[in-house]
């Protein structure tokens, strides 16, 4: 795992956008994966930046969603569909073909995991994925005590999760299951990027990167991932003493 602490939250944003530019720049085919939820749109707002500027070039990219709350689709403000297409696919010039996203409104939710799970392996699996970390130590829904063996599946939401999805939604929504990737489509990355910025953060970082490997925290399982770049700012790395 290679750390790099920035020291505030813009910066931190920049370099894992630049670190994701100049991915494409090797790679133009890549397939991306980025997740919602708050700690991207830093970065998202670099990489559509870049778009204009003509740094990058995604025409050539494809892209699959993390994660959905089962029972929300673009329609609801807080949702990964609206958050992704609002803050990023909507502001690059791509093509909705480019892009594979779980509907969380889908009638037949195990139909939509393998619709999902085809497309990633008839593009050759996800190149470059980005992923936050939840207050729990959570991957996109894939919660505490999570299988390994999974790839796209359905999911009970962890009690911290249903806590913290307030912060998404303008209004009070019952949320009870997410559709995930999972831990078996996560490790079958090339590369990963974690990152996590803010003080409220520190505490799972910490577990993340010094505790061990346990279901308990689904971050930590990643530690041994061979290309792992873990971005930090100043504040949620803190407790690190390593
Ligand atoms: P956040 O979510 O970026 O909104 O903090 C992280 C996560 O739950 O994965």
């Amino acid at each position: 795992m290679e750390i790099i602490i920035k020291q505030d939250y813009d910066k931190m944003s920049k370099e894992a956008a630049d670190f994701i530019v100049n991915y494409i720049n090797n790679k133009p085919e890549t397939l991306l994966c980025i997740a919602g939820g708050e700690t991207p749109a830093g970065i998202l707002k670099y990489l559509v930046e870049a778009s204009n500027n003509k740094k990058v070039d995604f025409s050539k990219c494809k892209f699959v969603s993390l994660d959905e709350w089962v029972g929300l689709g673009r329609e609801t403000r807080g949702s990964c569909k609206e958050t992704l297409y609002n803050q990023f696919f909507d502001l690059i010039p791509i093509t909705e073909e480019q892009i594979c996203f779980f509907d969380g409104l889908a009638s037949d939710l195990e139909k939509e995991c393998k619709r999902v799970d085809k497309f990633i392996s008839d593009n050759g699996n996800i190149d470059l994925i980005v992923l936050g970390i939840g207050m729990n130590g959570h991957i996109g829904f894939n919660e505490p005590n999570v299988p390994l063996d999974t790839y796209c599946h359905v999911v009970g939401l962890d009690p911290v999760t249903k806590d913290v999805s307030v912060k998404y939604f303008d209004k009070a929504l019952d949320v009870k299951q997410g559709i995930s990737l999972g831990m078996k489509t996560i490790n079958e990355a090339d590369t990963i990027l974690l990152i996590a910025n803010d003080l409220r953060k520190a505490d799972i970082v910490k577990k993340t990167v010094e505790g061990e490997k346990m279901p308990e925290v689904p971050s930590s399982l990643l530690k041994d991932f061979p290309k792992l770049y873990f971005f930090l700012d100043e504040a949620a790395a803190s407790k690190l003493t390593k």
